[in-house]
């Protein structure tokens, strides 16, 4: 059995239906204060919060773990610079309750959702592991100090560990039963998409001035069934016995600017919008490209979904069925 915390959420919910049609059995602990009942439709749902010690023991007892993937954290970096408080209790405390109980049970491989954020401004592009890591922003922050614990953890505790750094997860599952549902909103494509569908009036880009070729910032968007892929060849790499704890870069390598993205969300939906240049959105890096070598050398990884149009369709499509 696999517990997967978060497993309601947007890349969580991926997950849990990869594993489960990759002949896994799989128990979903979620709050639900921010993912959805109805995105888990495989394996059971336990209403929990990981602040809830007792409860997530009971998870624990009542089932044969042999492994924690943890999704469950706010992952805003906006909401996380109004409220850092919020962000070290969810993201690091919670953590620390999860490894302790998973530690009293020896349940000792851990998957965890790591972040591009923990590169800051990077000083070159694409960006590997050993890039050095300078968080700006709490949400940064509060991941970084999960990773050094579960080194420590992994040194001198027993613990088995993978954490996967997402670049810009993306897109939808192309069977449409699940896909990005934040509320509210902040990432670059459902937003544009919303522009498209009529919930919104125009999409704002925020900045044109960054040093780019068309002047508006670079990201690089993966799509979450290529992040599924990544969770469970990291869970095949766990099983093996001699393999020792990693870190991996999940990206696809190729760089898209917002101006690209709005493109080709207007080609793919075939919708034109209003689109109004404002000012720049703090602590926004003009570009990050993933290297993702080593997750291809050492997991056997390689993103299927790499053209922006397929991404973008993905998520159109989820996009029409949840709001129209
Ligand atoms: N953007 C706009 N207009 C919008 C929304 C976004 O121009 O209405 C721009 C942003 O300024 C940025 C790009 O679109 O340049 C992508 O923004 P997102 O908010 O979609 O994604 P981020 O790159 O800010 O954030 C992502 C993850 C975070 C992670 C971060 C790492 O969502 O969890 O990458 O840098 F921390």
């Amino acid at each position: 059995m696999i517990l997967i915390t978060g497993g309601a959420g947007y890349i969580g919910s991926h997950v849990n239906k990869l594993l489960n049609n990759s002949g896994y059995e799989t128990i979903v602990l979620d709050n639900l204060s921010k993912g959805h009942k109805s995105a888990v439709k495989w394996g059971e749902l336990v209403n929990a919060d990981l602040s809830d010690r007792d409860k997530v023991r009971e998870i624990f007892q009542d089932n044969d773990i042999e492994a924690v993937m943890h999704f469950a954290a706010f992952s805003s970096v906006a909401e996380s610079v109004e409220e850092p408080e919020k962000y070290f209790k969810n993201n690091y405390e919670n953590t620390l309750n999860l490894l302790r109980i998973m530690k009293e049970f020896r349940v000792r491989k851990f998957i965890f959702s790591s972040t591009a954020a923990l590169y800051g401004i990077p000083r070159s592009i694409p960006i590997n592991e050993d890039s050095e890591l300078k968080p700006i922003n709490p949400y940064g922050e509060s991941k970084l100090m999960v990773e050094n614990l579960l080194k420590d953890e992994s040194d001198f505790g027993g613990l088995k560990y993978v954490s996967l750094r997402y670049f810009n997860a993306a897109g939808a599952d192309l069977d449409c039963e699940i896909g990005e549902d934040h509320n509210p909103e902040s990432h670059l494509i459902p937003l544009v998409l919303d522009a498209a569908i009529g919930r919104r009036d125009s999409i704002s880009i925020f900045g044109d001035d960054y040093s780019t070729p068309d002047g508006t910032c670079i990201r690089d968007y993966i799509h979450v069934n290529d992040l599924a892929d990544a969770h469970l060849k990291a869970l095949q790499y766990l099983e093996e016995p001699f393999n020792d704890s990693n870190i991996f870069n999940l990206g696809n390598g190729n760089g898209f600017s917002v101006r690209e993205v709005v493109d080709t969300c207007k080609k793919v939906t075939g919708i034109d919008f209003d689109v109004k240049i404002e000012g720049r959105r703090p602590g926004d890096p003009d570009i990050l490209i993933a290297d993702s070598k080593k997750a291809e050398e050492i997991l056997g990884w390689k993103p299927k979904i790499t053209e922006l149009e397929d991404i973008v369709e993905s998520a159109w499509n989820w996009h029409k069925k949840i709001h129209v």
